[in-house]
């Protein structure tokens, strides 16, 4: 991708967040770079990435943060969500327990985050069709009921994951 942007109208912030090993850096790997592995390794502190898109005329600079899932690593300050227009909060389609907490993810942006953040759940690993436990129904009766956008992804297979970050990045306008 060589695009030559001679503008920037705005700089979004994003965070994604979700338990550990549901592929949040996959997914922005995949977004970012198109890039996927399968021997990623966890992330540790706090890393972000940009990608400039336009989005109806409109050059923007998306920035994504990316931090870890793991309870010890996080060193959840204010800093990381401060400033952030936008979350993708992922959760893995085949773990149970991943999609469970969820909900205490949600609490904390609502406590830590913006109260005008758009929040986008997001269930990946929609490749591993075998192994699914977390149905479609049940994913998008929570996001309804907490107002957050809902979306099914594939980091591996890249299914979706570009759609979900330009429809965040559309309603954060
Ligand atoms: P932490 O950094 O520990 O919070 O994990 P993470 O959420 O960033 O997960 P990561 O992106 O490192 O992915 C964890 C594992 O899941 C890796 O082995 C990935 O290759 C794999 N993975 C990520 N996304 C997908 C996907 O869409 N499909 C499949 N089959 N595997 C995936």
């Amino acid at each position: 991708e060589n695009i030559v942007h001679d503008r920037i109208d705005y700089v979004f912030k994003v965070v994604v967040l979700g338990d550990s090993a549901v592929g949040k850096t996959q997914i922005l790997s995949r977004f970012v770079k198109n890039e996927f592995y399968f021997d990623s390794k966890s992330t540790i502190g706090v890393e972000f990435q940009t990608k400039t898109v336009t989005i109806n005329d409109k050059v923007i600079k998306a920035q994504i943060w990316d931090t870890a899932g793991q309870e010890r690593y996080r060193a959840v300050t204010s800093a990381y969500y401060r400033g952030a227009l936008g979350a993708m909060l992922v959760y893995d389609i085949t773990k149970r327990q991943s999609f469970d907490h969820v909900a205490r993810w949600v609490e904390e942006l609502r406590t830590h985050a913006d109260s005008s953040i758009v929040i986008m759940l997001i269930g990946n690993k929609g490749d591993l069709v075998d192994k699914r436990i977390v149905t479609t129904e049940d994913a998008l009766e929570f996001a309804q009921d907490q107002n957050l956008f809902f979306s099914e992804t594939s980091a591996l297979s890249g299914e979706n994951v570009e759609s979900a970050f330009i429809t965040l990045l559309q309603e954060i306008n």
